[in-house]
């Protein structure tokens, strides 16, 4: 097969500042919630935090010329809104700001597009403090942090993503407790959900406002590939109640300017909702410029009950996960890039207008240095080739389709695993900071190169 993508089309890979920067106490950066969330014990494997992670705070330079050896025409990465604003707001930090521009810079001197992520679940500790997300304060606040960094960095950085998957953010933070903050409250998941909406909403506005006309503003959502069972009424209205609290509930928001009405049906058991006051809905589905999807692997449902805490708020006492058969990733994910196509054609189809990026897309092996030092990992060019051979096959079938990032760069924090899940197609000796690119690295260079799969 010999897919060629259009021209123009946008090669990427994905970071996000507490998974690599590191500098965790330097240069006025406050703690977030992923700096106390893995300190607590036994939240985060092997006692791990992102203290030093990649140390690419230091080491910017070198990993931008990684890039640029790739070929990459952009580069996705996230601001650490305490290291802009330590305490989450009020007095700006001038360092912090002046990191981002460095990399900024670097970035435009390489060729390479930046790709700004406002928020990627590193909440300033202090705004955690004063409630977190359950708490309309909290969007406000981001609203006046997006401001600030439109201000200082509007001149170099054209595209903007306002959050990355709020559902992780809202239902793994608040609801099951897996990630930071680690409340397991459905009802704080649910008002997390609303006002991580309305906090992209509110920063839309702020961002259009601080920003030129030309400036693209995107969200970054991770939505879910549910498939039912069985094709039995019960099955498919198990995936309809997931879709409604794992997809719709941000999807309908942004783009319709309304709640799923079976979302709120499904949820009247735990709250009325009441805290989504008049004219919010109008702030959150402010027009942007595209959508990113985060992809990794599907999930089959029937009807049935989960686990609790469970990050499902209104369908986990109906609803079953039936593992898929086939291969697996270090991450126990299955290996599915049909998951992909179905997704991407459904927002074809409901979303018609909207251009698409993949913001994410990649695996996790448990790569190691051979004696000569290489890094073979065939696993993840194949799971990388046939995903990305799915998103071609979206693309003729008319999906809009503007860009692909790699998750990730770097092997780097993978949040409550630690340091044992490698994503990167460059390997990092964690001790020492070595980066060794894998085989994928270079096969990636290759696909850039050629705007296409090269052949087998
Ligand atoms: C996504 C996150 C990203 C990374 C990948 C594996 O959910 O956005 O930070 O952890 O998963």
């Amino acid at each position: 097969m010999n897919a060629h993508f259009p021209a123009g089309f946008r090669w990427g890979s994905a970071t996000a500042a507490y998974q690599i920067e590191g500098a965790a106490a330097e240069d006025g950066r406050t703690p977030s919630i992923w700096d106390s969330f893995s300190r607590a014990p036994g939240k985060v494997r092997n006692g791990d935090t992102g203290d030093v992670a990649t140390d690419h705070y230091h080491r910017f330079r070198e990993d931008i010329a990684l890039m640029k050896e790739l070929g990459l025409t952009d580069y996705r990465f996230s601001l650490s809104w305490s290291r802009i604003l330590p305490g989450g707001r009020g007095p700006v930090s001038q360092k912090g700001l002046d990191f981002y521009r460095a990399l900024a810079d670097e970035l435009l001197d390489a060729g390479i597009r930046p790709v700004a992520t406002l928020y990627h679940w590193d909440l300033p500790q202090e705004l955690e403090d004063a409630g977190g997300w359950p708490e309309r304060a909290t969007a406000e606040s981001f609203a006046a942090y997006a401001a600030v960094a439109a201000d200082a960095l509007g001149d170099r950085i054209a595209t903007w993503t306002t959050l990355n998957e709020p559902w992780c953010a809202a239902f793994l933070g608040y609801g099951s407790g897996v990630h930071a903050p680690g409340r397991a409250d459905d009802l704080a998941a649910l008002r997390a959900a609303h006002h991580l909406n309305l906090a992209h909403g509110l920063a839309v506005r702020a961002l259009r406002a601080a920003l030129p006309a030309a400036a693209e503003l995107s969200l970054t959502l991770n939505l879910h590939a549910f498939r039912a069972h069985t094709d039995t009424p019960e099955d498919r209205d198990a995936v309809r109640r997931l879709d409604a609290v794992g997809n719709r509930i941000f999807l309908d928001p942004v783009f319709h300017g309304r709640l799923p009405a079976d979302l709120v049906a499904d949820t009247a058991g735990i709250t009325d909702w009441s805290f989504v006051r008049d004219g919010d809905l109008d702030t959150v589905c402010a027009p942007i410029d595209a959508l990113g999807v985060n992809y990794y692997a599907p999930s089959v449902v029937a009807a049935g009950t989960s686990e609790t805490p469970s990050p499902w708020p209104g369908a986990a006492e109906h609803v079953r996960f039936v593992p898929l058969p086939g291969p697996r990733t270090a991450m126990d994910w299955p290996v599915d890039p049909d998951g992909l196509y179905e997704l991407l054609v459904r927002l074809r189809d409901e979303l018609p207008h909207v251009p698409l990026l993949i913001t994410e897309n990649g695996a996790a092996y448990d790569d190691y240095a051979d004696p000569e030092g290489d890094v073979h990992d065939p696993e993840r060019v194949g799971y990388l080739r046939a995903h990305l051979a799915a998103a071609h096959r979206a693309l003729a079938d008319g999906v809009d389709l503007r860009g692909y990032f790699l998750w990730s760069l770097l092997d780097n924090f993978e949040w409550a695993y630690g340091y044992g899940k490698r994503f990167g197609i460059v390997h990092v000796d964690f001790p020492t900071g070595r980066r060794t690119p894998k085989d994928s690295a270079r096969w990636y260079r290759g696909v850039i190169a050629r705007n296409g799969l090269p052949p087998r």
